[in-house]
């Protein structure tokens, strides 16, 4: 049986790996710009962290986890987000004793969701995503929005409407809770299954449900934005104050309830419609109780994660991989090991250089040097070692010229580099 990788675990392979590094490094600067530092945690946390976070009745905890068992120190979870494990390491190295606060950080991690494979949905896949550790202040929340719509437009990113709510706090939302399960319960058989198994546990969830015939029950029913609480309500005000100071447009959905448990007041969504059925490139907010949750401190914190995927499925550019700047074609076995410390050489000045690893003919070398797309060919033989010249052929311009051995780096230096 031939051997391949699981569903939903990707191959990225080198033509597109040129077109990650460009959105890693313009995230880097980007977020650089805005104070973010980066932060790498383990692929492997406890179960813990995610059930008592994210929540023990979401469906990334439910069903998507992959767990490994591990009876001596509690069963490993392969990491499902980045959230609870940034704000486990900011506790557990005591990070708010020795840095500014706000802490910002920002991670480019894989992810793992054992979740039902199709187009924009991996098992492994990778979010870049900012965590900003510390203050309650709507302000922050503003200008993490408004650094995501940066680096989009960075990579003119169109089309992406910004949907934003806010899902109020643990003092608001127990009542509004009531109040939404008393008007779904008059309808409470014609829900699908999910959202009646929700209803008890995690009524608000069923407000975005994607499901035509619970969308047309949810059409009327109470939202959280009639009934924040005093500090709810000045919160959210103020972020939309902030957000026009920053100049970002966006769109109420006062029905968007993200999928994560840990989410007060601020949640925003950018969706795509050239995305299809899996339309949100990235998705956030706050989440003031997370830390406590985990064991920590009080620990208020707003965060959002892109999906790298969905990101670079919008992206038009495609970009040439970096290409080899010079083969050289060996002719006879004598000529092999000058070839080799010419290419030390040639590579030792920075210029990107290939040769033949096999005896082969010249024809068939020069085929690879086509493929390679190389501006230049040394033709490296034992007559021209015993003139103590190489022939250097423009593959562009189809010429070519003898130049003596000791000049060849200056000379290619001079050519490739300009
Ligand atoms: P999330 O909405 O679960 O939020 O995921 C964020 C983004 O990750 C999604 O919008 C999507 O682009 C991408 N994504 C999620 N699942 C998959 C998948 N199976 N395949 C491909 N892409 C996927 C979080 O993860 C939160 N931790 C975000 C956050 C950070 N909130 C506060 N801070």
């Amino acid at each position: 049986m031939k051997i391949q990788s699981f569903r939903g675990f990707r191959d990225i392979l080198p033509d597109e790996v040129a077109l990650w590094h460009t959105v890693e490094a313009e995230t880097r600067e980007l977020f650089g710009l805005y104070g973010y530092s980066e932060i790498r945690t383990p692929v492997l946390e406890k179960v813990e962290l995610f059930s008592r976070s994210v929540g023990e009745d979401t469906d990334i905890v439910q069903k998507e986890m992959y767990v490994i068992e591990n009876k001596r120190e509690g069963n490993m979870a392969l990491r499902p987000e980045g959230t609870a494990a940034v704000v486990r390491a900011y506790n557990e190295h005591n990070l708010a004793a020795s840095r500014p606060v706000p802490e910002k950080l920002y991670y480019i991690l894989p992810m793992f969701r054992h979740e039902r494979p199709q187009a924009g949905r991996f098992r492994q896949f990778h979010q870049l995503g900012a965590e900003a550790l510390g203050i309650d202040s709507p302000a922050i929340d503003a200008e993490m929005i408004a650094m995501v719509a940066n680096l989009l437009k960075k990579f003119n990113v169109s089309n992406i409407e910004i949907q934003l709510n806010s899902v109020g706090c643990k003092a608001c939302r127990p009542a509004y809770r009531e109040k939404l399960k008393a008007y779904l319960a008059a309808s409470y058989n014609d829900l699908c299954q999910d959202c009646q198994n929700r209803f008890e546990r995690n009524p608000m969830r069923i407000l975005d449900c994607k499901q035509e015939g619970c969308q047309r029950i949810v059409a009327a029913a109470p939202v959280m934005i009639d009934h924040y609480c005093q500090d709810c309500h000045i919160h959210f005000s103020e972020l939309q104050e902030y957000l026009g100071i920053w100049g970002i447009e966006f769109r109420m959905n006062p029905r968007m309830v993200r999928g994560l448990d840990y989410y007060v007041r601020t949640a925003f969504e950018f969706v795509s419609s050239s995305l299809g059925a899996q339309s949100a490139i990235l998705g956030g907010g706050r989440y003031d109780g997370l830390s406590e949750d985990i064991g920590g401190p009080h620990v208020p914190g707003v965060g959002f994660a892109m999906g790298i995927e969905r990101l670079i499925s919008l992206l038009q550019v495609e970009l040439p991989p970096k290409p080899i700047d010079v083969f050289i074609a060996i002719l006879g076995a004598a000529a092999r090991k000058p070839a080799i410390a010419l290419q030390r050489d040639l590579r030792q000045a920075g210029i990107r250089t290939e040769l033949e690893y096999q005896e082969k003919s010249l024809k068939s070398q020069m085929k690879k040097a086509g493929k390679l797309g190389v501006t230049y060919t040394i033709l490296l033989g034992e007559d021209e070692l015993e003139k103590g010249i190489a022939v250097v052929r423009d593959m562009v311009e189809s010429s070519q010229q003898e130049v003596a051995i000791p000049q060849l780096v200056e000379t290619l230096l001079h050519r490739v580099r300009g």
